[in-house]
């Protein structure tokens, strides 16, 4: 049975991968660049903020100066969007998974890339859920890199062999596996390439199904 169990935050508790999506569409009609969802499930999803704009003004020029400006304009965006953010929007049965995991005596821990996740955890109330929280101002290199995983598991001191870790992106189920965890995806499998288990929701899952991973 795993010691201590790292979750991803954005797709995973909660549908904030959502956000994410109106908040760089909101740009990219701004700036006139074409961008579907499709296209954001494929290239975005748990991709970091500058690689994300990246990705959406790929072949165009602009300068870093502009780079930054856009940036910011896309978080703006997306903080309108999360500070309407309620507990009812946890993924169902997120809280009593949480509390079930931590009964067990398991350490439960965040994993996120979002400099947001401060905000977004306190908007659903469940900041006090988790042991320790690792951030996007938590460590330099994204994921797929395993830093993120190897710190939250740091953070609740548990040897990363011992950790369980889920994930809604296949960089971050890489990352996951980078640091030498078990990784319980979720999502459609054709979106991963190396996870131990996938399940379409992590809504109305019990402890059991991950003790199964
Ligand atoms: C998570 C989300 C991404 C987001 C990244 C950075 O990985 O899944 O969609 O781009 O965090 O988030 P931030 O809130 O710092 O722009
Ligand atoms: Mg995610």
């Amino acid at each position: 049975q795993p010691q201590a169990i790292i979750f991803d935050l954005d797709g995973v508790l909660t549908d904030t991968s959502e956000y994410h999506y109106q908040a760089w569409k909101h740009l990219a009609d701004d700036e006139g660049i074409p961008f579907t969802h499709e296209e954001n499930d494929a290239h975005l999803r748990g991709v970091g903020r500058r690689d994300s704009l990246m990705y959406l003004i790929r072949g165009r020029q602009y300068s870093e100066e502009q780079i930054q400006e856009m940036m910011n304009r896309k978080n703006q965006y997306y903080n309108e969007l999360i500070k309407k953010m309620s507990p009812g929007e946890v993924v169902p049965g997120g809280q009593a998974l949480l509390e079930e995991i931590r009964k067990a005596g398991i350490k439960t821990a965040i994993a996120s890339a979002s400099k947001n996740a401060d905000i977004v955890l306190d908007r659903l109330k469940i900041t006090s859920l988790f042991d320790g929280i690792a951030d996007g101002y938590s460590v330099v290199n994204g994921k797929p890199a395993a830093d993120i995983f190897v710190y939250a598991a740091g953070l609740v001191h548990v040897p990363t062999h011992n950790c369980l870790g889920v994930e809604d992106a296949d960089a971050g189920i890489e990352a996951i596996k980078n640091a030498g965890m078990r990784a319980l995806a979720i999502g459609p499998s054709e979106r991963f390439k190396r996870p131990d288990k996938v399940i379409p929701t992590l809504a109305n899952v019990r402890l059991q199904t991950l003790l199964e991973v």
